[in-house]
C-alpha cells in the first residue's frame, strides 16, 4: 500500500462534525427588488464599457471611476453628474503593436484603467494596461477639469498587461505597493513596492505560484507596539498549492503580509521582501469539501478601534465546477497577525524523485525570527535595518515563506452562505440598531449584478433583500463605500450605480417594515411610515432580532376589488406578497380554498380560477403568513369581490371582462402540462442514460471496481466518484448548528449528499502530516 501518495491531505477538517438533520444551508433574500430606475443613480457613457477602478475622493465631492480608455470625475451625491472626463487612448501604431503580438485589437489591445490612487500632493496616480504595455501617469483636478499629466511612466510591475488578469494595489505615503503580473506573457507575479529602493518578491514558486491577487490593506501595527514593531501591508489571493501533493491542481486562499520598513537584504534576497510571510485562509463550507476561494475583502474598524480588535470580511466561491454556494467568512486581524507573529513555518522535504512534500517544521529557527519586521529586540542586537539581518534568518524566510498553520474565521464557519449567487465583492457597515446593539450589515455585489444585504443575528443568516442594480445582469468588479455621503457605489462592465445603505419606503406597513428586520429602518407610527432610524426624532418600532411584529398597531383593512367573470370563463387573483420567506393561502367567505380542477394556486402566490360556474362567486381573501422566530404574522394581502355574470346576459354589448382573457384557456393549460410530463420524462431518461442519477446497481458497480483498484486516482476524483454515488437521501451538509432556521425552503438538491460512514469503499482516505519524522 502507498500511503500518502495521490491524496490531497492537508485542509481537510479535523473530524466530521454531526450533520444536523435540516439545516437550510442557504439562504433565501427576505425580499427581491427588480431592476428599477429609482434603485440607484445610475452613470454610463454612450460607447465605454468595464468601469472597474473607482477612486473617493471626499475632499472634493467626486467619485473618480476609470473605464477603458476614460476616467471620469462624478458627483459623489449623484454620479449620473459628470463633472468632468480624460480620455487616454491607445495610438493606432501601440495597437499595432498589440495586435503583432497576438492579441485580441478590439478587446485586449485597448487601455484599461487600472490603478487609481491619491498621492501626498492630492494630484491622482493613474495606471492603464495600454494595450498590453501598462504606462502610468499623474492626473489632477481643478475648475471642474481632469487633466493628465502625459509623463508616460512605466508601469511594469505596477499594472497587468492583461485586462483579464487580477490584481491588487495601494498607496502608503506615495509609495505604490502593487500586487500583478510583472511580464507580457503574465508568468512572473510580484508583490512590489514602487520607491526610491524598489522591493519585490523572488521569482519562486514557493512565494507565489499562479496567483490571483484580490486585495491589499495597510495594518498599523507599529501604534503604541510595545515590541517597537513595524507597519505592514496586508495581501490577499488565491493561488495554486505548493503544499498540496495532489495530481490535480488545487488553489487555496491566502493572506501574506509585508513590513513597511523593508529595504531587502544585504547579499541574500537583494532588493525582496525579507520579510514577506504568507499562511493559508480557511473558510469552511461543507464538511470534507475542497478549499473555497478569496475573492474580496473588507477591512471593517472604526477610527477609535485599536487594530488589533478589527476584522476582515472575506467573500469566497468553490473551486470551479464543485458546487453553487458562496460564503461570507469574518477574521479578526489579532488571529491573523499571531500566526506571522508566533505560528510555526512550513519546509519542504523531498521524498522519491522530484517529488516535495511540505510538512511543518521543527527545527531550530534562527534569530531574529525570519520574517519579522526590525524591532526593538532587533535594534538592541545592533541590526536598525533589514539590510543588517544575517543571512541565517533570510535564507530561511527565502526557504520557508509559509507559514504551518492556517487561519481560521470567526466562530469556525462562515456568517453567511447562499446557493445560486456567485459572491463577488463586499462592504461591510456598522451600524447601531434601536435596540442599541452595533449589527455588522454586510453589502455583497454578485457575479449576477444583485446587491445582497445581509446580516448574521447570533448566528442566524439573514438576507434583508436582493437588489438588482443594473438592468442587463452585470457581474460587480468593484464597491466601494462613501462614509461621507453614506452611500454604495458598484461598478461593472456596462456602467456604475450609486445606492443608499437602505431603501426603507419599500415597506408600506409596519408588519413589513418590521419583519424586514432592516437595523436602518423603523415604522415611525405618527407619519405612518417606514423610516431611516437617523432620519426620525421619534422612538421607532424595529425588532432586527426577532422580528416581533406584535407592537404594530392595526394595519388598515384592504380596500376590496370587485371582479366579475362569465360563466366557463378564467379569472386570475394576484396576491403580491412582499416577502419570499412568507406562505400565501387563499380564503373564501371565511373558509380555506383547497386545490381543485378548477382552482389553481401558482407559484408566485396567485389563484386561478377555471371554467367559471356561479358558486365561484364570493369574497376571496389572500393572507400573507410569516414565522420569523416562534410567532406567526398574518397579514392580508388582497380581498377581491368576485361576482358571476348570470349565464344568458349577452356578453356583446356590454364591456367583455377583462378576466376573461387574464387567464390561459383550459385545453391550452391541458396542452401545456401534457408537453412538460413529457419534458420531464425524457430529462430524467437522459440523465439516467448520462448517470448524472445514480442508479442504484450502477453505484454498487462502481465502489465494486473501485475497491479493487489500487488508489491510483487523484484524490479529486475520488471525491468526485464519491459524490456521485451518494446514497440517494439529501441531507445537507453543513459545518455546524445554528445556519438559519428562518428560511422554510426546500428547494435542495441532492448534489452535495457524500457517502456516509457506512459506504467505506467510497470514501476518500486521508491522512495528516503533522511532523518531518512521519517521513
Ligand atoms: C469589458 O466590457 C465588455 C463589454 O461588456 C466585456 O465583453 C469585456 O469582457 C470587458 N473586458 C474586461 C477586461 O473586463
Ligand atoms: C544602530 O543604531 C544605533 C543608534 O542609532 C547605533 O548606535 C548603531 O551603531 C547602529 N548599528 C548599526 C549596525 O548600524
Ligand atoms: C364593488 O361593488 C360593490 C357592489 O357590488 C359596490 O358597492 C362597490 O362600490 C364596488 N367597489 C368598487 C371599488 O368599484
Ligand atoms: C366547463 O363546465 C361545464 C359544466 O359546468 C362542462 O360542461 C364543460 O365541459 C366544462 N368545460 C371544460 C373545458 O372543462
Amino acid at each position: 500500500m502507498q500511503p500518502l501518495l495521490p491524496l490531497c491531505v492537508f485542509w481537510l477538517l479535523p473530524l466530521a462534525r454531526t450533520l444536523e438533520e435540516d439545516s437550510p444551508l442557504d439562504s433565501v433574500p427576505r425580499r427581491s427588488v427588480p431592476y428599477h430606475r429609482d434603485n440607484g443613480h445610475l452613470f454610463h457613457e454612450e460607447g465605454v464599457f468595464n468601469y472597474s477602478t473607482m477612486l473617493l475622493r471626499e475632499d472634493l465631492d467626486l467619485l473618480l471611476l476609470g473605464a477603458r480608455e476614460a476616467v471620469y470625475a462624478l458627483d459623489l451625491k449623484d454620479i449620473s453628474k459628470k463633472r468632468g472626463s480624460v480620455k487616454w487612448e491607445v495610438s493606432q501604431q501601440q495597437e499595432d503593436e498589440c495586435k503583432n503580438k497576438g492579441k485580441d485589437p478590439e478587446t485586449q489591445c485597448k487601455n484599461y484603467i487600472r490603478i487609481l490612487h491619491q498621492t501626498e500632493d492630492n494630484r491622482m496616480y493613474v495606471c492603464g494596461t495600454n494595450a498590453f504595455d501598462p504606462e502610468c501617469d499623474y492626473m489632477s483636478y481643478a475648475n471642474g477639469k481632469l487633466t493628465l499629466e502625459k509623463k508616460g511612466e512605466d508601469g511594469k510591475g505596477k499594472c497587468p498587461f492583461d485586462p483579464f488578469q487580477r490584481y491588487a494595489s495601494i498607496m502608503v505615503e506615495n509609495n505604490l505597493y502593487s500586487a500583478t503580473s510583472m511580464n507580457f506573457l503574465g508568468s512572473q507575479p510580484v508583490l512590489m513596492r514602487s520607491s526610491p529602493t524598489s522591493v519585490r518578491t523572488e521569482f519562486k514558486s514557493s512565494w507565489l505560484h499562479e496567483p490571483s491577487f484580490v486585495s491589499m490593506t495597510q495594518m498599523p501595527e507599529s501604534y503604541m507596539s510595545e515590541e517597537g514593531d513595524d507597519d505592514k501591508v496586508y495581501l490577499f489571493f488565491s493561488e495554486t498549492a505548493v503544499e498540496c501533493d495532489c495530481y490535480n491542481k488545487l488553489v487555496v486562499s491566502r493572506v501574506a503580509r509585508v513590513c513597511k520598513g523593508d529595504l531587502g537584504g544585504q547579499r541574500t534576497l537583494q532588493k525582496k521582501w525579507t520579510s514577506f510571510l504568507k499562511a493559508r485562509m480557511d473558510c469552511p463550507v461543507l464538511e470534507s469539501q475542497l478549499p473555497y476561494i478569496i475573492q474580496d475583502t473588507y477591512y471593517l474598524c472604526n477610527p477609535q478601534q485599536h487594530w488589533k480588535d478589527c476584522l476582515f470580511y472575506a467573500v469566497f466561491t468553490p473551486q470551479s465546477g464543485t458546487s453553487d454556494l458562496s460564503a461570507v467568512c469574518a477574521y479578526r486581524v489579532s488571529d491573523i497577525s499571531r500566526v506571522f507573529a508566533e505560528g510555526k513555518y512550513k519546509t519542504p522535504v523531498p521524498v522519491e524523485t522530484s517529488f516535495v512534500k511540505w510538512v511543518m517544521y521543527s527545527g531550530d529557527v534562527p534569530v531574529p525570527r525570519p520574517g519579522s519586521c526590525i524591532d526593538n529586540a532587533a535594534r538592541k542586537a545592533g541590526i536598525n535595518q533589514t539590510l543588517d539581518l544575517p543571512d541565517r534568518t533570510l535564507q530561511f524566510v527565502k526557504d520557508k515563506p509559509l507559514m504551518d498553520q492556517a487561519i481560521q474565521p470567526i466562530g469556525d464557519k462562515p456568517l453567511l452562505v447562499r446557493r445560486g449567487a456567485t459572491f463577488a465583492r463586499i462592504i461591510v457597515n456598522q451600524v447601531q440598531a434601536a435596540d442599541g446593539e452595533k449589527y455588522h450589515v454586510m453589502f455583497i455585489g454578485t457575479e449576477e449584478g444583485t446587491m445582497l444585504k445581509a446580516v448574521n443575528y447570533d448566528g442566524e443568516m439573514f438576507i434583508i433583500e436582493e437588489v438588482q442594480l443594473f438592468k442587463p445582469p452585470e457581474p460587480i468588479k468593484i464597491l466601494k463605500f462613501s462614509k461621507v455621503t453614506g452611500q454604495l457605489y458598484a461598478g461593472s462592465d456596462y456602467g456604475a450605480a450609486q445606492m443608499p445603505l437602505a431603501t426603507c419606503g419599500r415597506s408600506s406597513s409596519c408588519m413589513d417594515c418590521v419583519l424586514a428586520r432592516d437595523p436602518y429602518c423603523g415604522w415611525d407610527k405618527v407619519v405612518r411610515e417606514c423610516v431611516f432610524l437617523s432620519d426620525s426624532p421619534r422612538g421607532l418600532i424595529q425588532s432586527v432580532k426577532e422580528g416581533d411584529a406584535s407592537l404594530c398597531p392595526d394595519a388598515d383593512p384592504v380596500k376590496p376589488m370587485n371582479r366579475s367573470i362569465w360563466p366557463q370563463g378564467n379569472l386570475k387573483l394576484q396576491c403580491p406578497s412582499p416577502s419570499n420567506l412568507a406562505k400565501t393561502s387563499w380564503w373564501r367567505d371565511g373558509s380555506p380554498l383547497t386545490e381543485s380542477t378548477r382552482l389553481q394556486l401558482l407559484q408566485d402566490g396567485s389563484a386561478l380560477i377555471l371554467n367559471a360556474t356561479e358558486s365561484d362567486a364570493g369574497r376571496y381573501r389572500c393572507l400573507s403568513v410569516e414565522r420569523p422566530k416562534a410567532d406567526t404574522y398574518t397579514t392580508t394581502v388582497a380581498e377581491y369581490l368576485v361576482s358571476v355574470a348570470p349565464a344568458g346576459s349577452d356578453n356583446r354589448n356590454g364591456i367583455l371582462p377583462q378576466a376573461q382573457m387574464d387567464g390561459p384557456s383550459v385545453a391550452g393549460l391541458q396542452a401545456l402540462v401534457g408537453l412538460l410530463v413529457v419534458a420531464l420524462l425524457a430529462l430524467l431518461a437522459w440523465n439516467f442514460y448520462k448517470g448524472h442519477i445514480p442508479l442504484p446497481w450502477n453505484c454498487a458497480k462502481k465502489n465494486a471496481e473501485q475497491s479493487q483498484e489500487t488508489h491510483e486516482q487523484s484524490g479529486l476524483d475520488a471525491y468526485q466518484d464519491a459524490v456521485r454515488c451518494a446514497p440517494a437521501d439529501d441531507k445537507a451538509l453543513v459545518s455546524g448548528a445554528n445556519y438559519s432556521s428562518s428560511t422554510n425552503h426546500t428547494g435542495r438538491e441532492a448534489a452535495f449528499s457524500v457517502a456516509e460512514e457506512g459506504s467505506d469503499s467510497t470514501k476518500v482516505t486521508l491522512q495528516y502530516i503533522d511532523d518531518e519524522s512521519v517521513i
